[in-house]
């Protein structure tokens, strides 16, 4: 057991680290009180190689490892979590299962667009009705010719008014329920696709979300991804790689809070001396560290394995539960630690308690990783 990064690792961290305090804080508290899209630090990424950055080269990604991809999300998360989550689910949750899954030509095809073509890529699973139980989705796929016509729609779509291409899950066989259920890459451009509702949010503004309705939308046969009705696997097991990035994002969304804690709490005087001086300030900042660095390892340790080609589902969800949690009370903790400062929009604070949330709701609540943890323990 190692706990050192490897050279590049370490390489990638400083270099990510030297971009979000530079290209990206400045702008964090205006994405979020415009609630913008950062297309150009988006831009910026796809050119320094982040976006799709675990691709293998050939497919024109950076060719890292997992635990680096995890490094850069949970990086760009402590300055701003919206980034990090566009980030997280376009590496995550579309280029992985292309990679994982897809045909030759499927990879030549939509990868590079993914890494060298700056197209933003998105996953569609979730519908009005299927949610947790997510194998409950009624968006049918019906194979006619050459094509599959798809109906329906799907909600919460992170990234869905940028992507330009989505991975989609749709049924085929209504009949067989998870063995019925099919994935797909759809492009924004076939017809009968579109974007309905964008999301007005608590937090993580510049994270654009959006229903996405198709209406007779023709996907080519050859855009079928793995077998039909082994669609549900995919999603199962793109979600278990995905919620490794959400650890980070939360991970990111912890660390800079604890900073900010820091920070206020080093200058604020109360009573004749800076409130980092009495001795419950100190406490809860000692919490805060333990729970970041329990968190890192958990989160670190899942990239890890995740990058050995292991299944790590039990691992993943255990990241995800705990860094999800912990985003929560540490930035909660920070804000109460700000007193009324923290209630305002003056301080990030209150930006970062309100971007912890959804981290323990999408890619799974946290009731649901505790139904993974404890199916795989017991
Ligand atoms: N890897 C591979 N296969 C898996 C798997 C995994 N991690 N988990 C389950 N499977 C397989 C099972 O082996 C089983 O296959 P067999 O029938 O061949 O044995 C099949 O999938 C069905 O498994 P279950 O019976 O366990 O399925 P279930 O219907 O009981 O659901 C669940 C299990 C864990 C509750 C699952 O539905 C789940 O994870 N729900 C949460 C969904 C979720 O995370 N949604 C987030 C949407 S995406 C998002 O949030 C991003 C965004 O853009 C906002």
């Amino acid at each position: 057991m190692d706990f050192e990064l490897s050279r590049e690792q370490k390489l990638i961290q400083k270099m990510i680290r030297e971009f979000t305090e530079n290209e990206i804080a400045p702008i964090t508290a205006e994405t979020d009180r415009t609630s913008t899209y950062p297309a150009e630090t988006i831009d910026k990424l796809f050119d320094c190689g982040v976006m799709g950055m675990a691709v293998p080269k050939e497919y024109g990604g950076a060719g890292a490892d997992l635990l680096s991809a995890a490094i850069c999300v949970e990086e760009i998360s402590k300055q701003c979590a919206s980034t990090g989550d566009i980030v997280a689910t376009h590496n995550g949750l579309c280029c992985a299962p292309i990679l994982e899954n897809g045909t030759e030509e499927q990879k030549k095809k939509y990868l590079p667009m993914l890494t060298q073509g700056h197209k933003v890529g998105a996953f569609a699973l979730t519908e009005s009705n299927a949610g947790s139980d997510a194998s409950k989705g009624t968006t049918t796929a019906r194979l006619e010719g050459d094509k599959y016509i798809l109906n329906g729609s799907k909600i919460f779509i992170t990234n869905g008014y940028v992507a330009e291409v989505f991975v989609v899950f749709a049924m085929t066989d209504p009949s067989k329920g998870t063995k019925g259920i099919s994935a797909f890459i759809v492009e924004k451009d076939f017809p009968g696709f579109s974007v309905g509702k964008h999301e007005e949010k608590l937090g993580l503004h510049g994270s654009p979300t959006a229903e996405i309705v198709f209406t007779d939308c023709e996907v080519p046969k050859e855009n079928l991804l793995g077998q039909e009705g082994k669609g549900f696997r995919i999603a199962m097991a793109t979600l278990d790689g995905g919620r490794i990035g959400i650890a980070a994002q939360a991970l990111g969304i912890a660390e800079g809070a604890m900073q900010e804690a820091i920070n206020f709490t080093k200058t604020r005087e109360q009573f004749g001396r800076p409130i980092a001086k009495f001795q419950n300030t100190q406490f809860e900042l000692a919490n805060m560290h333990v729970g970041i660095e329990a968190g890192r390892l958990l989160c670190y340790k899942a990239a890890a394995i995740k990058n050995t080609g292991a299944r790590v589902t039990l691992d993943a969800a255990t990241a995800k539960l705990f860094c999800s949690e912990l985003a929560m009370k540490v930035t909660t903790k920070a804000v109460q630690m700000h007193g009324g400062y923290g209630y305002t929009k003056d301080y990030p604070v209150e930006r970062m308690m309100r971007d912890a949330k959804i981290t323990e709701i999408y890619e799974g609540t946290s009731e649901i990783q505790r139904v993974v943890i404890s199916g795989n323990i017991l």
